[in-house]
């Protein structure tokens, strides 16, 4: 035992630096830390999750050592405590009392990855705990993999990917809230005394209703620019639960892991399950400072399949033709767009179907073949075309899915998701299905159709990844009768691995990740996806809300932001000037949505300067620091944003009147991220046509000023909206 517990000691030392007390490790990033107590035999127990420490006698000293279970166990902790593990034995035991038995480090990539191994005491059952610390972000990823090592089946009644102890305090939480067309609206609220749950249950889609991230402000009312903050993302694409329990002690504990409710997921003798990763991060610059921590890992990680690199300005044809494509349409709207100085065109949904033309959204999912009627000349017409206008092509499927009306559900019924004798539930159009991802004969199709898609028009070049249906039918054809309780997660196992195959054999291919606008926009997809839809709502006001909420964890070159058709059907015929609407889609990967033909001259010329202008400014708002500055949920009348380069030499800035009333105060806005000695000219970008850039365009700042006292933005009329590069 002691040989034991030296050589345990011994590997601490080579392996990390171990502090004052022997058995604790630190795992940390450039600016955090995350402090555990480690002894053999004992309950691996979290200390502290913060800024970096010097010295770990301080936390003691001060009373800030938490020393609370890292992973609670139902059997282990103190049943007032949630559990974050339980796991039901083949024998009916219930119980699990965890005992640390090994610890280790080990270097992958950017990252150094420690390990901890527990055991239950009486039941072979093998818990490891990961953390995963980056060198060059402050994100901490943390999952744990449960080993069965009994005999027979055990069941997996909670599986939390992590838990974190927190000193109870004005603690709020921002989480994400929403609806089809009304993704991602903060919603901030103190801790109070008891559970708080959020949860996604739609089985497909977890970033419409509710989004698997959260940001806890430990310092009183969410600010954007300043208190201790905390974020964490769960990486995962099916259902999930996040949970934070206000109890005794003096502590708040969050939990974040795959719902169990409908996913008490069965594990074989021998079979391993690693749960999703939980992102966490921790900043004391505000919810801002959280943010950026989430977009550099996700450009510099692989979180984002794009990474540093920024998106092409795009024409998508889906709201300016619907399903009304054809050939000439198509090339018409190529035209349009490479005049404008755009970049790819992509055809939207309609362009499939032999037996069951798709006309509309009751029929054709599963038959990716081209429409002759259509499309007569193929799409190798549309490459071909693209080719001579000097844009790419790119093209919408929606693989995951199928209609009753369709050659495949003809062929193969069997592949959709059902219950053999209960009616089957139908959704879009009302004749949509679910296909059944656990099928490794439906995985090879799905993979397929990208295969054949690409291997017969190599010249795509994008694909816009769709999937518009939630799991009502709980029920697959595939799994045995006693393993249907698994099928929420291996669902989105079984989509994982057909995306990995693609990904293997088609690297660069752009895919964009959409589900009814933003359903999927989570860092559980984004390894394999190079940006998202972020909502079917174009609306250009809504749209700077909707953007704000998903800019708290997904960083600008992911978010596909799109000039939209007016009057708009979506918000009751709202009718909002084409400057608006282009400076609120060039504060991320730009594009349009519409039919270029029905524009108005005025349009035609601000959307060209728009997109010139954008390619000036496009790396430093896909790949920059975004600050957050005036909200627009704070009623101010006025939203703001701006991105800065690493080196702080150029940002760009977007500054959007939301509001609109006689005698209004316009808020002087305070800059933030730039450099206080550094002297920065304000040049106006996008400059309404036919007006002159604004008085403030040319003008030299320094930077302190900028930041300290602010500035004054003109904003007279109603939507006036300005952006201006900030140049050194
Ligand atoms: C979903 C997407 C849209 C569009 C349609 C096509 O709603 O979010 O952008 O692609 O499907 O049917």
């Amino acid at each position: 035992m002691k040989e034991k517990l030296c050589l345990l000691f011994l590997s601490f030392l080579m392996t990390l630096t171990i502090s004052a007390w022997s058995g604790d490790v630190t795992i940390e990033t450039p600016n955090t830390m995350l402090v555990l107590h480690a002894r053999e035999g004992g309950d691996l127990r979290m200390a502290y999750y913060g800024a970096r420490v010097a010295n770990l006698q301080q936390l003691r000293d001060a009373g800030a050592d938490l020393n609370s279970s890292a992973l609670p166990a139902f059997g282990t902790v103190d049943m007032v405590q949630l559990p974050a593990l339980q796991v039901l034995h083949a024998d009916g035991d219930l119980n699990l009392e965890l005992q640390t038995t090994n610890y280790s480090s080990h270097a992958e990539g950017n990252a150094q990855v420690h390990v901890f191994t527990m055991q239950d005491k009486l039941q072979p059952i093998i818990v490891r705990m990961f953390y995963k610390a980056y060198r060059q972000v402050d994100i901490i990823e943390t999952w744990t993999e449960i080993e069965n090592g009994e005999k027979k089946p055990v069941t997996l009644k909670r599986y939390d990917s992590g838990h974190l102890v927190l000193r109870q305090g004005d603690v709020w939480i921002t989480h994400m809230h929403g609806n089809w067309a009304a993704e991602t609206e903060p919603t901030s609220e103190p801790l109070t005394g008891g559970v708080k749950i959020i949860r996604n249950t739609d089985g497909t889609r977890n970033a419409h209703l509710d989004a698997p991230e959260v940001m806890v402000s430990l310092d009183g009312r969410p600010q954007e620019l300043t208190g201790r903050t905390i974020g964490a993302a769960l990486c995962w694409s099916g259902n999930f639960e996040l949970r934070f329990n206000t109890i005794s002690h003096k502590e708040h504990h969050f939990y974040a892991g795959i719902d169990p409710q409908s996913s008490e997921y069965i594990l074989d003798p021998k079979q391993k399950f690693e749960t999703p990763h939980l992102a966490l991060t921790f900043s004391n610059e505000g919810l801002s400072g959280a943010s950026r921590n989430f977009h550099r890992w996700a450009r510099t990680e692989g979180m984002l399949h794009r990474g540093m690199k920024v998106g092409d300005i795009l024409l998508n044809s889906w709201e300016g033709l619907y399903f009304d494509i054809d050939e000439a349409r198509m090339i018409q709207m190529m035209d349009d767009i490479s005049k404008f100085g755009g970049e790819l065109f992509v055809m939207d949904d309609g362009w499939f179907g032999d037996k069951y033309p798709r006309k509309n959204d009751t029929s054709s999912l599963g038959d990716w073949v081209v429409d002759k009627n259509k499309l007569p000349n193929g799409l190798r017409a549309l490459t071909d075309a693209a080719r001579e206008r000097g844009i790419k092509f790119g093209i919408w499927i929606e693989p995951e899915n199928v209609n009753t009306t369709s050659e495949l559900f003809e062929q193969h019924p069997e592949w959709a998701l059902q219950v053999k004798g209960r009616q089957l539930k139908l959704g879009r159009g009302g004749t949509q299905l679910v296909l059944d991802m656990t099928n490794p004969q439906v995985q090879d199709f799905v993979f397929k159709i990208v295969d054949d898609l690409l291997t017969q028009n190599p010249e795509i070049a994008y694909i816009k990844w769709d999937a518009n249906a939630s799991i009502q039918n709980f029920g697959s054809l595939y799994l045995p009768k006693n393993r249907q309780q698994n099928l929420y997660v291996d669902y989105h196992l079984g989509l994982l691995k057909t995306l990995q195959r693609i990904r293997a054999k088609y690297p660069d291919i752009v895919i964009q990740d959409c589900a009814s606008g933003g359903g999927r926009a989570n860092y559980g997809l984004l390894p394999y996806f190079d940006e998202f839809w972020v909502s079917d709502n174009t609306d250009a006001l809504q749209r700077v809300y909707i953007q704000w909420g998903t800019s708290l964890f997904f960083p600008a070159n992911a978010m596909a932001c799109h000039i939209n058709h007016c009057p708009y059907w979506n918000t009751g015929g709202r009718v909002i000037p084409i400057k608006f609407r282009c400076d609120v889609a060039m504060s991320g990967r730009l594009g349009i949505e519409l039919q270029p033909k029905d524009m108005t001259d005025e349009e035609r010329q601000q959307t060209s300067t728009c997109m010139a202008d954008y390619k000036q400014l496009r790396p430093v708002v896909q790949t920059g620091n975004l600050y957050r500055l005036l909200s627009p949920y704070d009623r101010k009348g006025v939203a703001s944003l701006m991105y800065v380069d690493d080196v702080q030499q150029k940002g760009v800035w977007f500054v959007y009147k939301v509001d609109n009333y006689y005698d209004q105060p316009i808020p002087r806005i305070c800059l933030a991220g730039l450099n206080p000695d550094a002297t920065y000219t304000l040049v106006e970008k996008n400059v309404r046509v036919g007006q002159r850039p604004c008085s403030l365009s040319g003008k030299r700042f320094t930077g302190r000023f900028l930041m300290e006292v602010g500035i004054e933005v003109p904003l007279r009329e109603e939507y006036a909206s300005r952006v201006f590069s900030i140049e050194s």
